[in-house]
């Protein structure tokens, strides 16, 4: 059953750019630097590429096929393509997880219009690594201007999605991606001539699988889903909005390298710094707050730099923050039958309200911990290591084994040929290899290791 198609992104090129500013973001820049230097380096980022092949783009292809299948949001494609089943709730999961995701995600997004502010004023200039521990620690544990920052954050997402899909997303993403991924390039160049640079690369790609626990596998598999923007609906969402000559394999996989290119990338450019500077690199959602001012310091004409690319960084987060929040409109507008406009502020206002939560968290909120964690802490870990995690389960047990390789395989092949050993092989992994895999994951961490 094909639907005929909605609205949606007007050019090939268009989803592939929304899709790879969904993925690419805070999630490469901030969170797997300083993710992959808790968890020690090589071996993790090995498991991660691994994850992003394995499971990653066959996630990302299900989601593309069940939303463009349906014509539909993150929960209403599951009604259409299985009717009478519960199998909605996996689009439910993905509501609620579209919450918690923002809600600590608009904290960072907030923290990156204060250093743009900071390299406006030049405040980094002459601060060595201690003192700009110290700036951001001193800025985030404050209430008015972390709040502040994130609320404008969230008013700028909530402008976009507003403007709609095609107005909306697709502009903005076309132009600024390549020139983040040109500055990135500039910036692991300076990283890689610092004196002691090379320890930073042994750090990052030499591999010690001792240092490496089921907690460090599932915390690659959910950084692997959290990067690639999986797991939630938001790629069923915009699946929705693909023409149908689109071709979704090749869309995928460009997708998954250029999320990964700019990982690796960010660690080329945070980690070789960091040692050189002395830094830890377990120094947690700080890192590179701290290390990337710390850089463009020793660069000449610095501070345009670093003013240009915290404003890039904010631009990057700000297309991944619209494909979070346009699950939730998507889903009030579709299902619960409210305008583009009401859906907007209904989402935006209550995930705001979440998100003050996070923000405080570093401050007045500090002590308020569960199992000595954080708000914010605690919605970090949930969203990638229990909601993407399980999502992407589930999303490839539908495709697998409810949706079926004949419907799959139909979708799939429209806007494009598909060799028949290939598509084999996808089917091969999706149904068996995926989700044998993530679950043996979270077995083993959940209930072997118990949560930590
Ligand atoms: N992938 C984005 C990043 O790396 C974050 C993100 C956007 C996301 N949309 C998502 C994560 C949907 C999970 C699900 O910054």
């Amino acid at each position: 059953m094909a639907l005929p198609q909605k609205d949606g992104f007007s050019s090939k090129f268009g989803i592939i750019a929304a899709a790879a500013g969904s993925a690419v973001g805070l999630g490469n820049i901030w969170r797997f630097p300083y993710i992959t230097g808790e968890n020690g380096g090589g071996a993790f980022l090995l498991i991660y590429i691994f994850f992003i092949i394995v499971i990653g783009i066959p996630v990302m292809l299900s989601e593309f096929v069940i939303g463009r299948r349906s014509q539909s949001n993150a929960m209403g494609s599951f009604k259409k393509l299985a009717p009478g089943t519960p199998w909605w709730l996996i689009g439910m999961m993905g509501i609620i997880a579209a919450f918690v995701i923002l809600s600590f995600y608009s904290t960072v997004a907030g923290w990156t219009l204060e250093y743009i502010r900071l390299a406006f004023q030049n405040s980094f200039d002459g601060q060595d690594v201690t003192m700009l521990n110290q700036s951001f620690e001193e800025f985030t544990s404050g209430s008015f201007w972390p709040v502040l920052w994130q609320v404008i954050f969230m008013i700028l997402t909530a402008g976009v999605v507003l403007a709609g899909v095609q107005k909306g997303i697709e502009k903005y993403t076309k132009i600024l991606m390549p020139i983040l991924l040109f500055m990135i390039i500039i910036v692991c160049f300076r990283s890689l001539t610092l004196p002691g640079s090379m320890k930073g690369l042994r750090f990052l790609f030499e591999p010690h699988f001792d240092k490496i626990s089921f907690q460090g596998v599932l915390m690659a598999l959910g950084q692997a889903a959290f990067s690639l923007s999986i797991g939630m609906g938001a790629l069923i969402t915009y699946g929705s909005y693909i023409r149908k000559d689109t071709p979704l394999l090749g869309t995928a996989v460009q997708v998954a390298s250029v999320d990964t290119l700019i990982a690796i990338l960010s660690g080329i450019m945070i980690f070789p710094a960091l040692m050189a500077l002395g830094q830890d690199p377990a120094a947690g959602p700080g890192l590179v707050f701290v290390t990337l001012p710390s850089i463009f310091q020793s660069m000449p004409g610095g501070q345009v730099f670093a003013i240009m690319f915290f404003i890039l960084l904010a631009v990057a987060a700000l297309t991944s923050t619209i494909s979070v929040l346009e699950v939730v409109v998507a889903y009030m507008k579709e299902e619960l039958n409210m305008s583009r406009k009401k859906a907007t502020m209904i989402g935006g206002v209550s995930i705001t309200i979440l998100g003050v939560a996070c923000t405080l968290s570093f401050g007045p909120l500090k002590d308020f911990q569960i199992c000595g964690k954080t708000i914010f802490d605690i919605m970090n870990y949930i969203s990638a290591n229990v909601f993407l995690t399980f999502g992407a389960l589930f999303i490839v047990l539908f495709t697998g084994w409810k949706l079926g390789k004949a419907e799959f395989l139909d979708e799939l092949r429209q806007g494009g040929k598909i060799n028949p050993v290939l598509a084999n092989i996808i089917v091969f992994i999706i149904k068996y290899i995926a989700p044998i895999a993530v679950g043996a994951v979270a077995i083993g961490a959940f209930f072997i290791e118990g949560l930590t």
